[in-house]
């Protein structure tokens, strides 16, 4: 009924006269171009500028230190476009309703959020997701996700987050894929897939956001909204490709990045936002800025605001985030004829368009039904999924004397300042997640072990002792608490209760909100205190199982060596306890690989698998002079991109190539049998990649350009298949064209980026 009356009123309030952009300008959709191009026709250039405006009213978390005001009073007068910080059917019912009974045209918002990992039920953090190269697992992600937010309300999330990043001290390293381009274009296409389903309009699909664009990832010395500076081909082999994912896949909206790209804030860069995405890429969606990020480029030097709106807009940009920088000054602009009423226009119809094919020009409150609210938000199947998610996001990085599984049986002390915590399991980027729904490692242990084990807990710990850093970090509500009791008497409690166990599980790690945005660390150990605490337990001479948690690769090279058995779990979000006691207790078996590199110290960064050789490659063996490497530490990483360990082990055999001359119109099979020679059934991420010897332009030592992840039994040895093309051996050239060149190959196999089987071939043209 509800739809009916909507799309009479759609009929009379937007009639249908063509008009004459709706002739020349075609998406290829000519139901939408007839009534986009109507509607248009329709507004003044007021309500075109409204469209173009993105609200925050306030309430939920910020970013910024601006909200915008008189919110109700904007969208009457059809000066807002979308409205984001907005949660829950009835809050975006009445909202709704503002814009589709009050407003001149009756133009329904859009509703944003930030959806990062999970809506209201909370996932393990993206980078602990993208650990499992678990590619459809990822895609079912952001599919529950959707599910739960739309029917919450919403229709559009500002996810996938894809900036490729190098740098652990950066703390936004937390929401993305890692540093691979590769792996990171599998996650974000999968991400978009996920979202948005084959159609928008559907009700429990929505609109996906791929950000930041672009080049966030690389800013300057890990500190966040920093400078960016690097080569055109940098871009394009290495940080371009998940976004460009996106786009393949058909994201219906792009979010600008912060920083600037070859002296341009990419918020008002055309060369990017239009020659690039737009016309080489072919994307088809909007492009909306990040939060305030028109405003900043006052400050990156680019201008007063009405030169800086005016620049966003030309360069490609259609959607202003909070600043509103348009709604002030695009009409001066206009009747300053430094931008035309065309542009406006084209932005206008972008965001119409998107309206358009999420069905809310038939439906505006097809996301708003109380009675499905109640039944998919936090409901039984959505945490079941955070849990399969979170077991297999973790990473396993060390198991002497399979000390790991735990048997079910004995005592075991349960130790540390996030052994017994709700306030940071859900990792940063959570805002619609309720912490307190979470469940603590101690709950999940005490669930999953079983009447055979007593479980004695101690804290051991604060996270930090240092109270400076602690009120950084809970600058959200309290994440990082300084204990009443000592820290000399956290620790000797610590470890009385540790003598009286067989075994020791050290929970430890970052607080949540030590990673995430504008949480950059120029150090990153765990703190002090807690390698303390390790210390005096390992002292024990007990078995020492260290559970860390963490939104970034941490330098962690002491806790590794005094810790028996290692197992790295990010932040697992609302089912993290239940999740880390299924892997601690062998419920499953681990699986995730690294998709960050672990350095081993901070002095090292970058440090990344899918490096350059230089013409003075150190090579293996003793630091030689005159080579390029360190005084004081490998040129390796700790722990290689890839690495992860399983309960079982899985031994490589030999790669077999088809053939070791390939025609660039071949395929080339690589087969390699991996055999599970442990005792417990395991999955494993098979991975390959390549080297191109002798290139116009010099490749990398590396690239991945395909993995499997297949279960295995004991005792089981599987051939695994990969059939290589010629697309996998291209790269882009001086001209950024993406081409192959004849010459030889080495095609390398296995479990980690560092342990590989190789074998060599050529391809002829
Ligand atoms: C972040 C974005 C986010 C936006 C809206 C910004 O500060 O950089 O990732 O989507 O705020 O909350």
């Amino acid at each position: 009924m509800k739809r009916l009356s909507w799309l009479i009123v759609a009929v009379i309030v937007f009639g249908c006269s063509q008009t004459k952009q709706a002739q020349t300008y075609s998406s290829g959709d000519v139901e939408m171009d007839r009534f986009v191009g109507d509607l248009l026709s329709k507004m003044t250039i007021e309500e075109k500028i409204g469209q173009l405006n993105l609200l925050t009213p306030g309430g939920g978390i910020l970013t910024g230190s601006v909200v915008n005001p008189d919110v109700e009073q904007k969208i009457k007068a059809g000066n807002v476009g979308g409205l984001f910080g907005v949660i829950g059917v009835d809050k975006i019912r009445k909202a709704q309703e503002l814009a589709v009974t009050q407003s001149r045209l009756k133009i329904p918002l859009l509703f944003g959020s930030d959806v990062i990992h999970g809506y209201k039920t909370t996932f393990p953090i993206p980078l602990g997701l993208s650990c499992s190269w678990d590619i459809p697992m990822i895609e079912r992600s952001a599919r529950v996700a959707a599910n739960e937010a739309t029917a919450d309300g919403l229709n559009w999330v500002f996810s996938p987050m894809v900036d490729i990043a190098r740098d652990p001290r950066w703390g936004r390293v937390a929401e993305g894929a890692g540093e691979d381009p590769y792996l990171g274009a599998a996650v974000s296409a999968a991400m978009v897939r996920g979202y948005q389903g084959t159609n928008m309009a559907a009700d429990t699909t929505l609109m996906a956001c791929v950000k930041h664009f672009a080049l966030y990832g690389a800013a300057e010395g890990g500190r966040d909204y920093n400078t960016t500076d690097m080569s055109r081909l940098q871009m394009y082999e290495y940080y371009f490709p998940p976004y460009k994912a996106a786009v393949d896949a058909g994201v219906g909206s792009a979010m600008t990045s912060f920083n600037e790209i070859d002296g341009i804030p990419a918020t008002g860069n055309r060369w990017l936002l239009t020659e690039l995405l737009r016309n080489q890429w072919g994307f088809k969606g909007f492009v909306v800025t990040d939060y305030t990020a028109i405003n900043e480029m006052i400050d990156h030097g680019s201008g007063d605001l009405q030169q800086v709106s005016a620049q966003a807009l030309r360069a490609g940009t259609d959607m202003d985030m909070v600043g509103e920088g348009f709604l002030k000054t695009l009409k001066k602009s206009l009747d300053e004829k430094a931008i035309t009423e065309a542009e406006i226009t084209l932005a206008c119809r972008r965001i119409l368009e998107a309206k358009y094919k999420l069905g809310l020009f038939q439906d505006p409150y097809k996301y708003t039904n109380a009675q499905r609210a109640t039944r998919e938000v936090l409901s039984a199947d959505k945490r079941a999924a955070a849990r399969e998610f979170a077991v297999r996001s973790s990473v396993l990085l060390k198991n002497t004397n399979q000390t790991l599984p735990l048997k079910k049986t004995g005592t075991i002390a349960l130790i540390g300042p996030l052994a017994n915590d709700k306030n940071n399991m859900l990792g940063t980027w959570a805002v619609s997640g309720d912490k307190d729904l979470s469940i603590p490692v101690l709950t999940g242990m005490k669930n999953v072990a079983g009447a055979g084990v007593n479980i004695i807990y101690s804290k051991g710990a604060n996270i930090t002792d240092d109270t400076a850093l602690a009120k950084k970090a809970n600058v959200f509500g309290e994440r990082a608490s300084i204990d009443s009791l000592s820290p000399a008497r956290l620790l000797s409690d610590a470890v009385a209760t540790a003598n009286r166990a067989d075994v020791i599980v050290a929970v430890v790690g970052e607080a949540s909100e030590m990673s995430g945005e504008a949480a950059s660390r120029s150090d990153i150990n765990l703190p002090g205190n807690q390698t303390a605490l390790l210390e005096a337990l390992a002292k024990t001479g007990k078995p020492l199982v260290v559970v860390m948690m963490s939104g970034r690769p941490l330098t962690i090279t002491r806790e590794m060596q005094l810790a028996t058995s290692f197992l790295h779990v990010w932040f697992q979000g609302h089912e993290a306890g239940n999740a880390i006691a299924d892997v601690l207790f062998g419920n499953y078996n681990p699986s995730g690989k690294l998709t960050m590199s672990f350095p081993y110290n901070v002095g090292q960064i970058p440090v990344y698998y899918n490096h350059k050789n230089t013409g003075r490659p150190q090579g293996p063996g003793p630091t030689q002079k005159f080579r390029s490497n360190y005084l004081d530490v490998s040129n390796d990483p700790f722990l290689p991109f890839g690495f992860g360990l399983s309960y079982t082990t899985f031994t490589y055999g030999d790669v077999r190539l088809d053939k070791t001359t390939m025609q660039a119109n071949e395929q080339l099979r690589v087969t390699v049998p991996v055999t599970n020679s442990g005792r417990f059934a395991g999955e494993e991420v098979v991975q390959l990649y390549i080297h191109d010897k002798v290139a116009s332009v010099t490749q990398p030592v590396k690239k991945l350009k395909a993995f499997q992840k297949i279960m295995i039994r004991p005792g089981e040895s599987r051939e695994v298949v990969f059939n290589l093309s010629v697309e996998d051996l291209k790269f882009y050239n001086s001209e950024f064209k993406w081409v192959s060149e004849p010459g030889e190959f080495t095609v390398m196999v296995g479990g980690n980026s560092r342990d590989v089987k190789r074998a060599d071939f050529t391809l002829r043209n």
